[in-house]
């Protein structure tokens, strides 16, 4: 039985009392159907600045009614102190999800994702510090290695960042050490490498690769190759990155104050991810004929991106289920059925 297992087991003997922020987004919409389906209690904070009530709803519908019903739904701006100091009442474990993601959202306007994810977080955690909760883990992200030019990236080598994001996430992490040595209150950040799976939105100027391929590759439209097509991702299937935050917010003590890869350790090029997506939507009938264009490099993108994910295997026993291929295949049945 792994550890995974194991705590599962163990949740659904003692139920806990947990907070998700950013609770209508996609990774903490799924991070919700896991915990109700454990029978936990979820509080759920969010402004729907890029969430969805339908992620919510949806949600419901995959539960029962005395599931749905140990979910409370705030909602509110991690901008605003109360809401944060409202939201941690009584919590055992804090997942903070909520964030303006996106580099080129974080060029465009610099200012609204420093305000949301730097003071935001820093509410966030001040609060779940004053409350005592028993364990804040929080959403890193792979862009901390900037241009670090090793490959795989292990956690203690990063370079300078490449963008306002790349900024307020490891800016999170600089608040989360110094609220370690000045406060004693340990956290545990997850460096995200690009996360994909059922509910990531695949609208709008600033959705994420897959969602807005698969997409396209539905409809008909085309489909835009950022670059010559080689550029790499560690693409990590959703189911692994929930698990990440069920070991990290169990984690021992010894294990905590520190920030963990999240991914699955392998390296994907956008070309090869376009032949899968392709491949994948065969089984739903839809033959995609036409050629993938290409445009200019994108500002602040890292070329290559690949995780070690050792330091999570031994400190937190995560061991990734999925690998890119089976997730794609799960997402791409989603979107066949929820466009
Ligand atoms: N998806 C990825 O590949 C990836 C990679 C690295 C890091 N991350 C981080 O993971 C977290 C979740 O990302 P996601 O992909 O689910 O994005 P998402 O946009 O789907 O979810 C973010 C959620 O936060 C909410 N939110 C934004 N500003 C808020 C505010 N001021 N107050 C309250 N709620 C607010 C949004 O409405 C949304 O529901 C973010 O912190 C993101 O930076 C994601």
């Amino acid at each position: 039985m792994s550890r995974y297992d194991e705590i599962q087991a163990e949740l659904i003997t003692e139920p806990k009392i947990w907070l998700v922020t950013g609770v209508a987004g996609f990774i903490g919409s799924n991070l919700l159907e896991k915990l109700l389906k454990l029978n936990q209690k979820v509080v759920g904070l969010d402004n729907f600045a890029t969430g969805h009530q339908h992620n919510l709803d949806e949600v419901r519908s995959l539960v029962t009614s005395e599931q749905w019903n140990a979910f409370t739904f705030i909602e509110g701006d991690i901008r605003n102190y109360q809401d944060c100091e409202k939201a941690v009442s009584n919590v055992d474990y804090v997942l903070h999800q909520a964030a303006l993601g996106s580099v080129p959202r974080s060029i465009a306007d610099p200012i609204t994702t420093n305000a949301t994810n730097i003071a935001g977080f820093l509410n966030m955690l001040d609060a779940a510090k004053e409350a005592e909760v028993n364990s804040f883990t929080y959403a890193a992200s792979s862009s901390t290695y900037g241009d670090h030019p090793a490959l795989p990236k292990v956690e203690e080598n990063i370079g300078n960042p490449l963008s306002p994001y790349a900024v307020t996430k490891y800016v999170n992490e600089l608040y989360a050490g110094v609220y370690a040595r000045t406060y004693g209150f340990k956290t545990i950040g997850l460096r995200y490498f690009n996360v994909f799976g059922q509910r990531q939105d695949p609208n709008g100027a600033y959705a994420a690769v897959i969602p807005k391929w698969t997409a396209a590759m539905i409809e008909g439209d085309d489909v835009f190759i950022n670059g010559d097509g080689e550029t790499s991702r560690d693409f990590c299937f959703i189911e692994n990155t929930v698990q990440m935050n069920i070991l990290a917010a169990t984690a021992r003590d010894e294990a905590k104050n520190q920030v963990y890869n999240v991914a699955v350790g392998d390296r994907t090029t956008l070309n090869d991810l376009y032949k899968s997506i392709q491949e994948a939507l065969k089984k739903y009938d839809i033959d995609v004929i036409q050629a993938p264009i290409y445009c200019d490099f994108r500002s602040g993108d890292v070329r290559h991106s690949q995780a070690d994910i050792n330091k999570a295997k031994i400190n937190l026993e995560y061991e990734p289920v999925y690998n890119i291929c089976q997730g794609i295949e799960i997402a791409c049945n989603w979107y066949t059925e929820n466009l």
